[in-house]
């Protein structure tokens, strides 16, 4: 397994030190792994005045699959805009075609508390959310900030999305499906904007491809509130990037926290690029105390997803049960009576639980 490394800004690389930790640890008992760094984000622009340096490009496209902490930092945000953290990352998305951005909110029981909702509300919970992650308002053309006719400054983005990108997505959602409860939601603002007007009326041609799967439709409003109100009646969510980007926030703190949400990027084949769904808390970072559970639980998606290990998955899942269960906390899901872990100790325990 030929995997890149790309740290990043902030938190990523306190985290994607704790991943590595049990990816070598792995690695120590059999499973052949290679791993090379690189840099990615405001780290790429120091390194090569670049977010994503070509070197960093080529060596995720050489690589089976990517390992990335978090980019963005508070030093770059008055760069221009293609000089930007966040654009290396839309750019290593889009070059490597991971179109499908899988984002599991999964309640793991003894963190029903630390959620900010009632314990009643959240426990069992258990969500995919399937977001598409190359095109829309993400990508669309035309986009910027221009002068208008009336010599006034207009800001531009164009919501876009063609029949065969939502078809190829619809066709992830309604397999994960298949492969789970076989409800599938798909979200969308059909009553206001066409091109989810067209995204709604393929999501439901292709239930007949797959007429097992229980297929609905929720506006984006009504989602974001039915999220709080019951997430429970949710089993996969599909839709597009910029609504994913918004509900998978929201879905990660069903959980206790967003520090505990892993995600898969893949592309057609299975490759994928795994990051954890939240960002690089500037704040935080350098100081040991960010919970490092969602990028090791994305390494488990990594050997789920592009290497086909189910079995090196679930070992990961269980050694981070394992370490819930024996109390270790960091300060995000931290509740009285639970031990307070750092980062490099919550990766430790990892490790050990291994
Ligand atoms: C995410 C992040 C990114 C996104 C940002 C950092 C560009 O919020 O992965 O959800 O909007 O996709
Ligand atoms: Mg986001």
């Amino acid at each position: 397994m030929k995997i890149a490394v790309l740290p990043g800004d902030g938190i990523g690389p306190e985290i994607v030190a704790q991943a590595v930790k049990v990816l070598k640890a792995l690695a120590s008992d059999g499973l052949k792994v290679e791993l090379e760094e690189a840099p990615i984000g405001g780290a790429g622009y120091d390194a090569a005045g670049d977010p994503l340096p070509d070197a960093t490009m080529k060596l995720a496209q050489d690589a089976d699959a990517v390992l990335l902490g978090a980019v963005g930092g508070w030093q770059y945000d008055s760069l221009p805009r293609p000089m930007r953290p966040e654009q290396g990352l839309l750019r290593i998305r889009k070059g490597m075609n991971v179109f499908a951005n899988l984002r599991p909110a999964l309640l793991y029981p003894e963190l029903a508390s630390a959620s900010t909702l009632k314990p009643e509300v959240v426990s069992g919970l258990d969500i995919m959310i399937v977001r598409e992650l190359t095109g829309d308002i993400y990508f669309g053309q035309p986009r910027g900030i221009q002068v208008n006719d009336k010599g006034e400054r207009e800001g531009v983005n164009t919501m876009r999305y063609c029949e065969s990108e939502i078809r190829r997505i619809a066709k992830v959602g309604y397999e994960i499906a298949m492969k789970r409860g076989k409800k599938l939601c798909s979200v969308d603002k059909a009553n206001v904007l066409e091109t989810t007007e067209l995204w709604r009326e393929i999501v439901t041609g292709m239930n007949q491809d797959y007429p097992e799967v229980e297929l609905s439709h929720m506006y984006v409003d009504n989602a974001a509130m039915q999220l709080v109100r019951a997430p429970k009646q949710f089993d996969v969510m599909i839709t597009g990037n910029i609504f994913g980007d918004i509900l998978s926030d929201e879905a990660s703190m069903l959980t206790g926290s967003i520090g505990m949400l892993p995600s898969a990027s893949l592309d057609a084949n299975n490759k994928g690029l795994y990051e954890p769904s939240h960002g690089s808390a500037p704040d935080i970072a350098g100081k040991d105390i960010a919970n490092p559970l969602a990028t090791i639980l994305s390494v488990a998606m990594m050997l789920r997803y592009t290497f086909n290990s189910e079995e090196g998955a679930t070992r990961i899942e269980n050694a981070v049960k394992k370490v819930l269960a024996q109390g270790y906390r960091t300060a995000d899901i931290y509740t009285d009576g639970t031990r307070k872990a750092s980062c490099s100790e919550m990766g430790a325990a990892v490790v050990a639980a291994l």
